[in-house]
């Protein structure tokens, strides 16, 4: 699901409530500026690409893929409602997950305004927040 017409911003607090469905094998969220130029690619795989209970993080740049980023704390279950906070700077993203645990991933297209919000995969969007 493509949200148009948001504009996320520096400082503003994005949190978002998603549900993996059933049968979720892994489901993404992605910030930036198009599907070609993706600046946090936040990708929670259940079984996915070889990875099981794995969250991988990484940019996307004129339609290529930088270096992976991966974490092993990993508080989803499928068919469970969970929530994010995410916000960032020019430097850095900032993501708090559903068991309250921060991660970070560099902001590596550097701006401090996106207007590109897609959530992909086996999830649905429960609800969008910006404040
Ligand atoms: C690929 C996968 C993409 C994306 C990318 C991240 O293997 O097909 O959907 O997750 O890894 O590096």
């Amino acid at each position: 699901m493509k949200v148009t017409d948001m504009t996320f911003k520096e400082g503003h607090e994005f949190k978002i409530r998603i549900k993996p469905k059933d049968d979720c094998n892994s489901f993404s969220i992605n910030i930036g500026h198009d599907s070609e130029n993706i600046a946090m690619h936040f990708n929670p795989r259940f079984d996915s690409c070889g990875d099981t209970n794995t969250i991988v993080f990484n940019s996307l740049s004129g339609g290529c893929w930088g270096d992976e980023h991966r974490e092993g704390n990993f508080p989803f279950t499928r068919g469970e409602e969970c929530k994010f906070y995410i916000n960032f700077n020019n430097e850095q993203f900032y993501i708090k997950l559903p068991d309250g645990s921060m991660l970070n991933f560099p902001n590596r297209l550097g701006d401090v305004k996106y207007k590109y919000f897609d959530v992909k995969g086996d999830a649905k969007i429960v609800g969008i927040k910006i404040k």
